[in-house]
Order: C-alpha cells, then sequence, then structure tokens
C-alpha cells in the first residue's frame, strides 16, 4: 500500500474544452482524490475520452485549469491504456521489459515474469504481442502500464470488445490493482462494470459534469433526470 499519493487530487476548476466552435467539455470543475476507483459514465460523445485525457496532461483547457496536489513530475507517476493498446513488434516479455526501461526501471527478469503472471500471460511470454487475442493484448497493455509502478491508473474503455471470459480477467486485474493501493480512473459503457469496481461515478453528459457521487448512490439514487434516463437506457445523444 502506497502511504502518500502525491499527485493526487486532481483538481478541474471550471475547464472548457472545444474544437473549433464545438464545445466538448463545459466548465468542469470537479476533485479526483485517493481511494476506489473513479468511473466516468455518460453517452456517446459525452467528453469522458477528452476528460481522462485532460486529467493525464495530454490535453491543455482553453478556459480554467487542471491541478494536481503535487505538480512535479505528476507524467512519470501516471499511466494509462487505450480503448485499442498498440502493441510493440516484439515479444510480450519484451513489451514488458520496453515498458520498465521507459519507466527508469530496472529491466530484471523476475520482475517482468511477475508482472507477466499477475495479468495471466505467464505462458506467453516469448509470444510475439501482436499475435496475441485481443483480450489477450488488453491484459498485456495493463501489465505494461503497471511496470510504471504508477500512482494513478487511466483506463479508456478497458474491456470494450472483450468477450465475457476476458472482462472478467481484466476486472479482476483491475480490482487487484486498486485493492494494492493504485488510484483507478476510467471510462466504462458498461452498467455491470461499474457496479462492480466503480467507487465512485463521475457522469457526464453532453460536456457538463451532472453527478460526482459514490456508485451505490448513483445506481439507487441518482440526482438528475439525464442520469436516470441513461441508466434506463434511454439517453443517448
Ligand atoms: N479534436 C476534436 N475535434 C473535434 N471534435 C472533437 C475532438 N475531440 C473530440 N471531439 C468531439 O467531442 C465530443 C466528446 O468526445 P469524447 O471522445 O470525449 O467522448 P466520449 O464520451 O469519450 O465518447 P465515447 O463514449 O463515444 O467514447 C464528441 O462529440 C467528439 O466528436
Ligand atoms: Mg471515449
Amino acid at each position: 500500500m502506497r502511504d502518500r499519493p502525491t499527485s493526487l487530487p486532481i483538481r478541474f476548476d471550471a475547464v472548457t474544452y472545444s474544437a473549433g466552435t464545438t464545445a466538448i467539455l463545459r466548465e468542469v470543475s470537479l476533485s479526483i482524490g485517493a481511494g476506489p476507483p473513479t468511473v466516468l459514465m455518460g453517452p456517446n460523445g459525452s467528453g469522458k475520452t477528452t476528460l481522462l485525457k485532460m486529467a493525464m496532461g495530454l490535453l491543455t483547457p482553453v478556459s480554467g485549469r487542471v491541478d494536481y496536489a503535487d505538480q512535479k513530475d505528476q507524467a512519470r507517476r501516471h499511466a494509462f491504456v487505450f480503448q485499442k493498446p498498440v502493441m510493440l513488434r516484439r515479444t510480450a516479455a519484451r513489451n514488458i521489459a520496453f515498458a520498465l526501461k521507459a519507466a527508469g526501471r530496472a529491466n530484471d527478469p523476475a520482475v517482468i515474469a511477475r508482472l507477466l503472471e499477475s495479468v495471466g500471460l505467464g505462458a506467453l511470454a516469448d509470444r510475439p504481442a501482436r499475435r496475441l487475442s485481443g483480450g489477450e493484448q488488453q491484459r498485456l497493455a495493463l501489465a505494461r502500464a503497471l511496470a510504471r509502478d504508477p500512482e494513478v491508473l487511466f483506463l479508456d474503455e478497458p474491456t470494450a470488445s472483450l468477450d465475457p471470459a476476458a472482462t472478467k480477467g481484466v476486472e479482476d486485474i483491475i480490482a487487484r490493482t486498486a485493492q494494492a493501493g493504485v488510484k483507478i480512473v476510467m471510462a466504462t459503457h458498461d452498467l455491470g462494470q461499474a457496479r462492480r469496481l466503480a467507487g465512485e461515478i463521475v457522469f457526464l453528459a453532453n460536456g457538463r459534469l451532472l453527478e460526482q457521487m459514490p456508485a451505490s448512490t448513483f445506481f439507487t439514487n441518482p440526482a438528475t433526470t439525464e442520469a436516470r434516463r441513461f441508466l434506463a437506457g434511454e439517453l443517448v445523444i
């Protein structure tokens, strides 16, 4: 367990983002703190991926600010997995070795083996990563992100297009990682997955933050009509 996460909380203060005349995030203010996973939900195009990228520092607000508790060195403490991870043209083990090196960590075969084991890929260490199945690649991408020993792990739809067994494998890894004290910030469309993993829900619609509340409250008693309609499968923008 980590004692003192240092880039958390991540604070958004009236963050606005637009492309041309299209508003993508509108005056979003929120704080993402240490603790159980923060799960972003909302219809397609509501701004989840944009908010994740902003929190990772990959996009700069048009107005407003994103602040980290400790600004220094924040990028090194963050790791992320996008929906379609790009595998390097080398074996699974060497993909991990590359991530360790990029993070300035020792290239220790025991660490590589442990990371591969932790995502159930111990037997596939020498397989070319691009030959792995979609679910296996998603798990390798998680191991690669964990090789950075991150304080915060950002995930964008980590199980989209995976079958139920592969989804469970990835969810188990996410749950274990959260238990180990890594802050998870993730976007998902999967209501079941959000119920299983989320500590709190951040609900977006049309670029606006409508709710940030404990998951148990969100699912039983959402505050806004939009969230109620979303949960009922009616809100699609
Ligand atoms: N660079 C860009 N230029 C123009 N429009 C953009 C740009 N980036 C995002 N958008 C638009 O902003 C909106 C929000 O996009 P974003 O990818 O954040 O949504 P999302 O909630 O992640 O959606 P999904 O559930 O489909 O993944 C969308 O309407 C998208 O088309
Ligand atoms: Mg998205």
